[in-house]
């Protein structure tokens, strides 16, 4: 059996990986790769590169480490599922990543009760190969330590939320995903860009820490960072004094408007090419060259969001009730 260490890390015993789970993973990496060029943000995709997570099949965890370790001294640690929160900030904090191992099923390819490897490695782990996301990685890492003494872990998953799992960032060619819940999702990945009804704002530190989000759906609000530069550098601070700041302002939902909110307006885009004029977000829009049958993978939009509320590691276990109590938290 599997030995659970007392810091929750297992053996990936990459070898008992069965054909059939190899093949899931070919099956989600090939759709979502198809989906994340022109979309994904130009660091992820060179992590990606960089580490060869390919389409072969699910990667062993020591040689993608061995390659993050060269690059930004992070190496990748198997867990059996969601871990404590403090063992999983004190891994950030040494930079080590939580992976879970196993993949879904082949019928829960779009539904999924909890993060799994695709999620953790294709979502998370290419940014860790980019000097500045690991250094914000590990000093989250930190933070969360320090929240957790200070009684303010619901502000500071807060930001979590809107940055590692679902932000976004301005680049010259565009507004592109760096959020790992949306790049490891088919549907959000083409929505949270293409739609017209979600808002996008500008990366504001107190404005995040006060808007509650959304589990259960695509969210309504995305914040936009202009690159990983500004987002650590924003978050150096001490957050002790913010958090006391904030505390006496009201939480906000995710569709409140603020008066000294900034919305995200995309500039002129440098070259417009044709890859950069996308078409209006339709359900599941084929993009060129990928008309045609797509059997098991096309799918409906309402069963993304299962996946894309599970995607969302830690913060589901014990902080969602957190969120539905936030009213009153204020
Ligand atoms: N500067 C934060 C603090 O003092 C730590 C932190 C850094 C938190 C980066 C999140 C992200 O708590
Ligand atoms: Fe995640």
């Amino acid at each position: 059996m599997t030995t659970v260490r007392p810091d929750f890390t297992i053996e990936q015993n990459w070898q008992a990986y069965s054909a059939e789970e190899h093949a899931i993973w070919r099956l989600l990496f090939e759709r979502q790769q198809r989906r994340l060029i022109g979309r994904a943000c130009p660091e992820y995709l060179e992590g990606l590169g960089a580490l060869g997570v390919a389409a072969d099949g699910i990667p062993d965890f020591r040689g993608l480490s061995d390659i993050l370790d060269c690059t930004t001294g992070w190496r990748i640690v198997p867990v059996p599922g969601l871990v404590p929160d403090d063992v999983f900030f004190a891994h950030l904090a040494r930079r080590r990543f939580p992976s879970t191992c196993f993949i879904r099923r082949h019928d829960q390819l779009d539904y999924l009760q909890e993060p799994d490897v695709f999620h953790d490695i294709c979502g998370h782990v290419p940014l860790l190969m980019n000097r500045v996301f690991a250094d914000y990685m590990q000093a989250y890492g930190e933070g969360g330590l320090k929240a957790l003494g200070l009684g303010h872990l619901q502000r500071l998953a807060r930001l979590y939320w809107y940055t590692v799992e679902f932000g976004l960032i301005a680049t010259e060619g565009g507004l592109r995903i760096y959020g790992s819940g949306i790049l490891s999702s088919a549907g959000e990945s083409i929505y949270c860009l293409e739609d017209p009804r979600p808002r996008r704002l500008r990366f504001d530190l107190r404005r995040i820490m006060r808007t509650r989000y959304r589990i259960d759906d695509f969210q309504q609000l995305y914040f936009v960072i202009d690159d990983f530069q500004q987002l650590f550098d924003a978050t150096r601070p001490d957050f002790a004094p913010i958090y006391q700041e904030i505390a006496v302002s009201p939480d906000l939902d995710p569709t409140a408007r603020v008066d000294h909110d900034r919305d995200f307006v995309a500039g002129p885009r440098k070259k417009m090419g044709h890859t950069s004029a996308r078409p209006k977000f339709r359900e599941e829009t084929p993009r060129r060259r990928t008309a045609g049958p797509q059997p098991v993978i096309v799918t409906a939009l309402h069963n993304l969001r299962h996946f894309v509320r599970m995607s969302s590691c830690f913060l589901q276990t014990r902080w969602q009730c957190l969120i539905f109590t936030a009213g009153s938290a204020a």
